[in-house]
């Protein structure tokens, strides 16, 4: 089996070596189950973390948790050739060759001004950007290898130039860094070999060290495949250690071995269980590299709807962008952050800031919290009824989000109705309705299938 897109991640790094052990070992989220299970009694408990390790990650997690919504940027060598970031790899292309694509990555200056732009008016709260992918090019400054932007076509720092944009629109910023490294002499066989290890662990040290201290205060370090070393081959303890003491606020994902501080789900919504943060990144076509014949775009509608069930289950929405090689962002993307911005302009208040919310089940809509505020985000509008079934918590009252039009209220025990609406959805692509509960809203749809009174059969 070759590592195909449509491969999993955990299927692409089984398929390149990548121990059961390290798989089971959870540090790979998006393989998760979708409700966590309980451990089975034998298998060893998790360490317990102390309350101030606890507070501390609150502390360092509160800005992010209000954000909700993020920008996801890959940008690299592949970004030339236009063939999806796996290019390399799944094309099998020498490094000498390969190589080549780095004196013709020329991209035009302060690109990174029009993602950091686009990102604000979307609604996204932080950016995340490729420092280095597993092509092994370093968009930074550095003093380790040749094999980076200012050494090559660029002729510039490009991560710098994108720390600054991110900063001018108010924006938070994050780098992106891949272990695996398909350029790096020792990028393979450090698995096998003690003193390559030894020389790759340093080298890979190094750079984070470097993005770590040159670019001021960074708010995100997502660290990618930790193909082919485990944590301890990577030495990722010591490696967070040194990230957190030059960087005492930042927060870091899990995919260096290490739990981290948040979960990353990829190309799925999928909740970590409560008191685990989490993100889900995602493509908007199916490719995180440019890749210029990729035209399986997902909808505003779709990309809102996602936003609404990250919120829902108290996570976070990292949406990708694949400039091309000269920086412009394709199209089809900025004509869809652009839809998701004008409702985000108009919904904000529904979607940051929110806590997970217990209220989930629905074929027409998502749900958001806020205290004893539930908002019914209706992506499929039925018509001039809005029903939920399932729901505890006694309504106050109700209104139509962005209008504030009063909405008519009607509860018994198996459901709620909001009746009086209109027709045609008020909203597109998604109508939110504000619930003023009693208490914190809770559904119970087993409540319903249960306690429904039944009538007789053949009576
Ligand atoms: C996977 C892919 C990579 C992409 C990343 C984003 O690890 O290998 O290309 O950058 O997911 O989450």
């Amino acid at each position: 089996m070759k590592p195909s897109r449509r491969m999993s991640r955990r299927e692409s790094l089984q398929w390149l070596g990548v121990g059961a052990a390290t798989l089971a070992a959870g540090s790979l989220t998006d393989c998760q189950p979708q409700t966590e299970q309980p451990k089975p009694a034998s298998s060893p408990a998790e360490p317990e973390e102390s309350p101030q390790v606890i507070a501390d990650r609150e502390r360092r997690q509160k800005w992010w948790h209000a954000a909700k919504f993020g920008m996801f940027i890959h940008w690299g060598l592949y970004s030339v050739y236009g063939h999806h970031e796996w290019a390399m790899e799944e094309e099998g292309i020498p490094v000498a060759e390969y190589e080549q694509l780095a004196k013709q990555f020329k991209p035009k200056p302060q690109a990174a001004r029009a993602w950091a732009k686009l990102a604000k008016q979307a609604g996204q709260k932080y950016m995340v950007m490729t420092s280095k992918h597993h092509e092994g090019f370093c968009n930074f400054d550095t003093k380790l290898t040749n094999y980076c932007a200012p050494k090559q076509g660029p002729g510039r720092d490009l991560v710098a130039e994108y720390v600054e944009a991110a900063r001018a629109e108010g924006l938070r910023v994050g780098f992106y860094y891949s272990l695996m490294d398909w350029h790096h002499p020792d990028g393979a066989r450090c698995a096998k070999d003690e003193a390559a290890r030894q020389r790759f662990v340093e080298y890979t040290h190094g750079l984070v060290r470097e993005l770590v201290t040159n670019y001021g205060k960074i708010d995100v370090l997502w660290y990618d495949v930790d193909w082919p070393l485990d944590a301890k081959g990577w030495e990722s303890e010591k490696m967070n250690e040194m990230v957190f003491k030059l960087q005492p606020d930042i927060i870091v994902n899990n995919r260096n071995g290490l739990p981290g501080d948040f979960s990353t789900p990829e190309q799925e919504i999928r909740a970590a269980k409560s008191g685990r943060a989490w993100e889900s990144c995602m493509t908007m076509n199916d490719s995180w590299g440019y890749q210029r014949a990729d035209d399986n775009w997902k909808s505003a509608k779709t990309l809102v709807r996602n936003v609404v069930e990250c919120a829902q289950g108290g996570g976070n929405y990292l949406l990708n962008i694949g400039p091309k090689g000269d920086g412009s962002i394709p199209e089809e993307s900025v004509q869809r952050l652009t839809e998701v911005g004008k409702w985000m302009d108009k919904h904000g208040p529904t979607i940051y800031e929110t806590e997970r919310s217990q209220v989930d089940s629905s074929v027409m809509a998502g749900f958001t919290r806020k205290g004893k505020t539930l908002y019914v985000h209706v992506y499929n509008w039925p018509g001039s009824t809005v029903a939920v079934g399932g729901l505890r918590t006694k309504v106050r009252s109700a209104k139509l989000f962005t209008s504030g039009r009063k909405v008519d209220v009607k509860q018994e025990d198996l459901r709620v109705q909001f009746t009086g609406l209109p027709e045609k959805a008020p909203e597109e692509p998604v109508t939110t309705i504000e619930v003023e509960c009693d208490g914190e809203p809770v559904q119970d749809t087993e409540w319903v299938r249960k306690e429904r009174p039944r009538r007789g059969v053949g009576i």
